[in-house]
């Protein structure tokens, strides 16, 4: 989480470069912010609670300045007050910071022994205490930076300025992302590339312990040994980028309403030549068992990807939080994949849990939005999504790029275990390729979810309700809604409802299901009347015709008859809907919700 920018250059355009830096950051956090820079050879800091909006009627910019810092929090360790917001100063030293030192409490109790005081309640300022501390002792920022190395424990992303070197911005790294980036007069770091984009493309990834040091003309790279490295120079493909929000009034909407493009460019390098091109795709009848790990909404593409692989492709799967994964008992051997599916290709606790499977004698894969993210470097194998640049806070867009490749990835097996015919893997490719067809209308229907919407957001709860793969859809529809909205959503399988959560149906209780399986539909049914029994008003999403009759349900999304490979990608649509129509009645923040980030870079 939080966001970092840090520019050098040789124009004095360093404080709107780093708001600028620090809008497109905002997403990684945003309940305080701040920013720090050089004027006349002293060090300037403005921080505040709140947005970047807030900050930006703090700043004097009648000042300028060629370098400085910025940061944008997500807090961690204190509330989100000015105090704690960053950067913090200690001494010479003033920092940025993302990640956690784990082991702030020792250093800080050594400090306070050696007459350092505190004024925030961060681990960042003990870090900076710290840096300031070996600074004080040698003279020599890198030689702080090299014990700093040595003795911080956990995860940290730093820009620091030091008061008797004004020409100089110093980067530092480990287990949070950090890059440096180039263009003709500015030189950058940042927590991702966006970030900068306005102003270049190429860049520099920072690697675990090192640390560089830049001026408006020159960039060094460094080991934590303090031996200089080189950097191969990397460009960002920026054509996948769509980083402002045209016409929409939310990123959430209008990533939603680009599905029928992301899912499309993510499918159609394995699908534009038939099965040569799904041939392309990493084999995994290899496998005897799959393991697949990831957090939130990539979870819940996981869950997805495990049916199919299961049900098609006849492979078992275990679907595992990447909290959980990073910490338990795990039987890996070479017959195991491991499979790693994020977004971001940052979230700490997949990067994690990735860490500790390398160790292991096993093959793994990476399902990954981000180019170059620290996950897509470590893992054996990646595929990249095509989803391009996600901005809102709740996932959708890359959550349905997400499913389609693990979609290819179960027909794909399907078909090399002769589980599935040549004739019927075409006919879902041919239904793939028309995919767009079906999402379009269903897209359109704003008005019925509108109205919906209507009947649902004064509610104080909403359950969610289904069987096998509409569970799994219902899982991520639920989250959506609490993301979003802040109402608590319940998702429950719906033959488990009996077994204590009815308990909480009464009179008005509202549910939303789904029931896409001919064989699962009618049990969902029985389970969904034991709740109407009790008073709740049900709301059906099906592409079973004969249900939209059942006088029981109050009110049905009918969706287009399809294979079920296409299935998830229906049924998401009146789930994200929903939730969006219904924040947006509750007047929710929608793209930056309450509490949440998008990359969460810490455990
Ligand atoms: C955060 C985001 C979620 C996301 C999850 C995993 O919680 O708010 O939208 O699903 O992290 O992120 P990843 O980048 O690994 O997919």
């Amino acid at each position: 989480m939080c966001g970092i920018i840090g520019v050098a250059s040789k124009k004095e355009q360093a404080i709107p470069m780093i708001l600028q830096g620090l809008k497109t950051l905002e997403y990684r956090g945003y309940d305080s912010s701040g920013i720090a820079y050089f004027k006349e050879n002293q060090i300037v800091i403005t921080k505040t609670k709140g947005r970047i909006s807030d900050l930006e009627q703090q700043i004097n910019f009648k000042e300028t300045s060629s370098l400085g810092i910025g940061h944008t929090r997500w807090a961690t360790h204190g509330e989100a007050n000015q105090v704690n917001a960053h950067p913090h100063q200690v001494g010479k030293i003033t920092i940025v910071h993302n990640g956690i030192i784990e082991n702030y409490q020792e250093l800080k109790a050594k400090l306070q022994e050696n007459g350092y005081s505190f004024l925030s309640s961060t681990d960042t300022e003990v870090a900076c205490a710290l840096l300031d501390f070996y600074y004080e002792k040698t003279n020599s920022v890198t030689q702080a930076i090299q014990a700093f190395i040595h003795e911080a424990k956990g995860s940290y992303a730093i820009g620091l300025l030091c008061q008797e070197e004004p020409d100089t911005l110093y980067a530092i790294k480990k287990d949070s992302p950090l890059i440096v980036a180039a263009s003709n007069d500015t030189n950058f770091i940042a927590s991702d590339i966006p970030a900068v984009l306005e102003y270049t493309s190429s860049y520099y990834v920072l690697e675990d312990e090192e640390y560089a040091i830049l001026t408006k003309d020159h960039i060094t790279f460094y080991d934590k040994g303090g031996k200089v490295l080189t950097k191969e120079e990397k460009h960002y493909d920026a054509s996948l980028e769509s980083p402002n929000k045209g016409s929409y009034p939310h990123y959430m909407i209008k990533e939603m309403m680009e599905q029928p493009d992301t899912i499309w460019k993510t499918m159609q390098p394995f699908l534009e030549n038939g099965l040569a091109s799904l041939a392309k795709l990493p084999d995994l009848t290899k496998y005897d068992r799959i393991d697949i790990v990831a957090c939130g909404t990539a979870w819940h593409a996981g869950l997805v990807g495990k049916y199919f692989l299961e049900e098609y492709a006849a492979i078992p799967v275990d679907v595992c939080l990447a909290s959980e994964y990073r910490y338990k008992r795990l039987f890996l051997s070479p017959k195991v994949l491991v499979i790693f599916i994020s977004q971001s290709g940052e979230t700490a606790d997949t990067l994690a849990a990735l860490k500790r499977v390398k160790e292991e004698a096993c093959h793994t894969l990476g399902i990954i939005n981000v180019k170059d993210s620290s996950i897509a470097r470590v893992v054996d194998q990646v595929i990249y999504t095509k989803a391009g640049c996600e901005i809102a806070v709740a996932s959708t867009k890359a959550f349905t790029a997400q499913v389609a490749i693990l979609l290819l990835l179960a027909l794909q097996a399907a078909y090399q275990k002769n589980l599935m015919e040549e004739k019927q893997v075409l006919a879902v490719i041919e239904e793939f390729k028309h995919l767009k067809d079906h999402l379009t209308p269903l897209l359109a229907k704003r008005s019925e979810y509108q109205k919906i919407a209507k009947e649902l957001y004064k509610q104080e709860d909403i359950f969610y309700l289904g069987r096998g793969l509409d569970y799994d859809l219902m899982m991520e529809g639920a989250l959506k809604l609490k993301e979003i909205s802040y109402i608590p959503s319940v998702c429950y399988a719906a033959g488990e409802l009996k077994h204590g959560t009815i308990s909480l149906v009464q009179e008005e209780t509202r549910v939303i299901a789904s029931c896409t399986n001919p064989l699962l539909d009618p049990k969902t049914m029985s389970n969904l009347k034991e709740t109407k029994a009790r008073g709740a008003k049900i709301y059906l999403i099906t592409n079973n015709v004969e249900l939209t009759k059942d006088k029981d349900i109050d009110s049905v999304f009918l969706l287009d008859q399809t294979s079920e490979f296409l299935v998830p990608f229906l049924v998401i649509i009146p789930l994200q809907f929903l939730a969006y129509k219904i924040a947006l009645l509750r007047q929710c923040d929608i793209d930056k919700p309450r509490n949440l980030a998008k990359a969460v870079t810490v455990e």
